[in-house]
């Protein structure tokens, strides 16, 4: 199920068909559907995306004003572009980790979350609808899929980078789309990103969630093994101001990411 959603490439029929699933899992889950089991999948490396967007390298995407208009549906544009995405990072992990065994509780919470993120993506779509535009209409991010790829065979590593940190940074910068489109007084993309911000807390926490269960499993301090995955498969650093509130709320404590906003030193430096 998972895979088949990574592989179908439009958007609409994506999000219809992950819904679906979603809605399967759960009726199986409560006994009001025959049994689903948890298999294993050989999910493609890379999802089947739809011919538009175009997908640009970031610095050449244009930059455009956010109190304009345009500047309103290149942002609308931009995380109609991260939800979809990230509808496939949820059936990814699914589908790519299915060989290490884990409770059943991690593939509810996973499933729970495909199925946000679908309606995320649906939510902006209407949004920019309304506007007069649509996903596909403006070029998007290439490699958004890059964390995926390099953490295709680290689950660890995969907890850590996606929810833990790409997640996580969607907590730091929703408030201020947010005011964004309250001075323009665009009533749905505000309670669009609302539920966004809401519910992306509780994706955080998951990753935080099983990211514990596992260091726990293997007897390792989540702390350091956190540092340690981020600093291998994350580029740069991180940048704040992060929400220190609603971090914590999910389970990221600043202890975790404070450290990581800062360069290491260069291997052989001298240190005092
Ligand atoms: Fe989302
Ligand atoms: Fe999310």
């Amino acid at each position: 199920m998972a895979t088949e959603v990574l592989t179908t490439a439009d958007g609409q029929a994506k999000t219809a068909l992950s819904k679906q699933h979603a809605a399967a899992w759960f009726a199986s889950r409560k006994g009001e559907a025959p049994e689903i089991e948890v298999g294993t999948a050989t999910p493609p490396m890379s999802p089947a995306r739809p011919e538009q967007p175009e997908l640009l390298s970031p610095r050449d995407v244009p930059k455009r004003r956010p109190g304009t208009e345009a500047g309103r549906i290149a942002l609308l544009h931009a995380v109609a572009h991260i939800e979809l995405n990230a509808v496939d990072l949820h059936w990814d992990i699914i589908a790519r980790f299915g060989h290490v065994p884990m409770p059943i509780g991690f593939y509810d919470d996973w499933v729970k979350c495909a199925e946000e993120e679908s309606r995320h993506f649906e939510m902006v779509c209407e949004c920019l609808k309304q506007i007069g535009s649509f996903y596909g209409a403006l070029p998007a991010h290439a490699g958004m899929w890059r964390a995926a790829e390099d953490t295709a065979d680290d689950l660890m590593g995969r907890l850590a980078v996606v929810p833990m940190v790409l997640e996580a940074r969607g907590l730091d910068v929703t408030p201020g789309m947010i005011d964004i489109f309250r001075k323009a007084k665009a009533e749905d993309a505000i309670a669009a990103l609302e539920i966004i911000y809401a519910e992306e807390v509780g994706h955080v926490a998951y990753g935080s969630k099983w990211f514990h269960f596992l260091c726990g499993r293997e007897n390792a301090d989540p702390k350091d093994v956190f540092h340690q995955l981020v600093r291998h498969y994350f580029h740069g650093v991180l940048k704040p101001p992060f929400n220190e509130e609603k971090r914590a709320e999910a389970g990221l404590p600043p202890d975790f990411y404070w450290p990581l906003t800062e360069d290491l030193p260069a291997p052989g430096a001298a240190s005092k």
